[in-house]
């Protein structure tokens, strides 16, 4: 054990951290789940990641959006008033254009960013009520796969039409059976005519792909080895980042990019909070992440079975990345 003093026990295994690592490290193999990178360290990572020259996802879709905001928006609204709900907001840096877009139609509009950061939803709150005076902000701090349902029922988040983003291509993490599930939950909240504008990354060459996910600058690695530092840090674990060597893979038979940390040697690592000792053998992986890469045709599918009828969609030259605007039946 370490000489810090921790939680008792029972306390971190119930932790949703705790469980977390204590399940994803017994496991073989060994996976995580990828909101483990999200603390401050990790967030901050992401916001870097974003604006790397090889992780063409993020200003790809803010062109995109840039472009065909007013567009969407209409669209969207079919001449009622329309407020906006957003998943997984972060500090929502992309969502500005679209509001945007609906003050320039409508005047005024309610934003319901929804995510399980309460600190990212403040800075988003104070940079948009200072930005936006026409925008009026509800965070809701919630873990957005469950948050629609807790929060406000089919009735909540505004009187009008309601249009849900889920940009970022943050359905991405998801297995094609959770990614259904969540959007069929999300369907559940909506009635016949609000819409859903979801953007997903598109599969393309396999080069590309992976520079996105090892970039030359080694952002991308010190993201993934974040949970490492976060595992040490929160659990008392003793794991030595230099040890582990980040990986990103192109997995062509489920069409998805992974991230793993590869042990450099034979290790065994004690987690103190858990009190567990991990083993490695030399080139074992944790599996940290998955990103999903689509086709139109499996966004189709996956409309349509989660209820919603595709109306418009938007790419860019390349067709790197679509945003889909679909409706609930
Ligand atoms: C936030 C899930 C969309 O999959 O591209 C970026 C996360 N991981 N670089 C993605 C991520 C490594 C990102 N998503």
């Amino acid at each position: 054990m370490s000489a810090i003093s921790l939680p008792k026990l029972s306390a971190i295994t119930s932790s949703p951290v705790g469980a977390e690592v204590l399940s994803g490290l017994t496991a073989h193999p060994k996976t995580l789940s990828p909101w483990l990178f999200y603390d401050e360290a990790g967030s901050r990572l992401f916001e870097a990641i974003t604006e790397l020259p090889e992780y063409y996802v993020t200003r790809t879709e803010r062109s995109i959006l840039t472009k065909h905001a007013d567009e969407i928006i209409a669209a969207a609204a079919g001449g009622r008033d329309l407020s906006m709900i957003e998943l997984g907001a972060g500090t929502a840096t992309k969502t500005g254009l679209l509001l945007e877009a609906a003050i320039r139609l409508q005047g005024s509009v309610t934003y319901y960013p929804i995510d399980v950061s309460e600190t990212a939803l403040q800075e988003a709150r104070t940079r948009l009520e200072v930005q936006l005076p026409e925008v009026t902000v509800e965070p809701v701090v919630a873990d957005y796969t469950d948050g629609m349902r807790q929060n406000k029922g089919a009735s909540g988040f505004g009187a009008g039409r309601r249009l849900v983003l889920y940009i970022g291509s943050s359905i991405g993490n998801f297995s094609p059976a959770d990614a259904l599930d969540v959007l069929r939950s999300v369907r559940s909240q909506l009635l016949p005519g609000d819409c859903l504008l979801l953007g997903t990354d598109m599969v393309k060459d396999t080069p590309l792909l992976l520079a996105a996910y090892d970039d030359a600058a080694g952002v991308t690695a010190e993201f993934n080895k974040n949970v490492l530092v976060r595992m040490n840090r929160e659990l008392g674990a003793n794991f030595n980042p230099q040890l582990f060597r980040h990986r990103a893979r192109w997995n062509e038979e489920h069409s998805r990019i992974e991230m793993h940390l590869e042990s450099l040697l034979a290790q065994r690592v004690p987690i103190g909070a858990l009190d567990l000792e991990v083993r490695f053998a030399l080139g074992e992986t944790i599996h940290t992440e998955n990103s999903y890469k689509f086709t139109d045709q499996r966004v189709l599918a996956l409309l349509t079975r989660a209820g919603f009828k595709l109306r418009r969609q938007w790419s860019d030259a390349n067709s790197w990345f679509t945003v889909y605007l679909a409706s609930a039946n």
